[in-house]
């Protein structure tokens, strides 16, 4: 096996639901997990089981009430939050479950912006967005706004959003969320295609089992714990 490129040790979330009689609900209870340098693993769950909350701990996108989390060496909640967003622009690469395209650019133009957040010039970063939309078979779509694109075809424009900075992780969140069984089957081999060509790890949160068998391996959240690993 690789490096570890992911750890959590202990992570547990709670959210506050009702602060006047101090009700929260405690969705993560201790998960820890290490996930291994070009690895492909899928997090299965039922509705509600936490496969979100956790991707978006993993990600440095929500921090944890306690445990931590880390990225190779670097323990990413001992950063501030300035330091933990630059961080996380360059090493990993979010696929949201409802996609947050932004409407009112073009597919090109929504997956250049978060290079360009690094600091490259417009040329530059449509340049590498173009080159981006080539891998995930979008050339000829690179013009079309959001709303102009089917529901698969947004969804590569998400992994490619998520792609372009080229991070090491790409936390995928029920990315065939919409996607009839064909497309479903089409936007997982793109991601195996990925991952062996370009050697990043991907951590997908998802219910679909039969993409989850494909998967290296199979984390299942059940009452804020993982209980089996495959
Ligand atoms: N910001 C929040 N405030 C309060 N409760 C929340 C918040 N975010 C999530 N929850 C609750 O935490 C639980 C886990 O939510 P989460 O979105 O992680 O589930 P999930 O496993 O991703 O579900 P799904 O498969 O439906 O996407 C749910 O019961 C949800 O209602
Ligand atoms: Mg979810």
């Amino acid at each position: 096996m690789g490096d570890i490129i992911l750890q959590a040790e202990n992570v547990h979330k709670k959210f506050m639901i009702d602060k006047k009689s101090n009700i929260q609900l405690h969705v993560l209870k201790g998960i820890s997990l290490k996930i291994f340098q070009g690895q492909i693993v899928a997090i299965v769950g039922a509705s509600g089981a936490g496969k979100s909350t956790l991707l978006h701990i993993l990600g440095g996108l929500d921090r944890p009430n306690i445990g931590e989390v880390y990225w190779g060496e670097k323990n990413i909640f001992k950063m501030n939050d300035d330091e933990l967003s630059k961080l996380r622009t360059r090493e990993v690469g979010f696929v949201f479950q409802f996609h947050h395209l932004l409407n009112e650019f073009t597919a090109i133009e929504n997956v250049a912006i978060p290079k360009m957040i690094t600091g490259v010039s417009l040329v530059e970063a449509l340049k590498d967005a173009e080159n981006i939309m080539k891998l995930v078979g979008l050339s000829e779509r690179i013009h079309h706004k959001p709303n102009e694109l089917s529901g698969g075809e947004q969804q590569r424009v998400a992994i490619a959003r998520a792609m372009v900075n080229n991070p090491r992780i790409i936390l995928a969140d029920e990315p065939t969320g919409n996607l009839d069984s064909k497309t479903s089957d089409e936007l997982f081999e793109l991601i195996k295609t990925l991952n062996r060509d370009k050697g990043q790890t991907f951590i997908i949160a998802t219910h679909n089992e039969k993409l989850a068998e494909r998967s290296d391996r199979i984390l299942k959240i059940v009452d804020g714990y993982i209980t089996s690993e495959t």
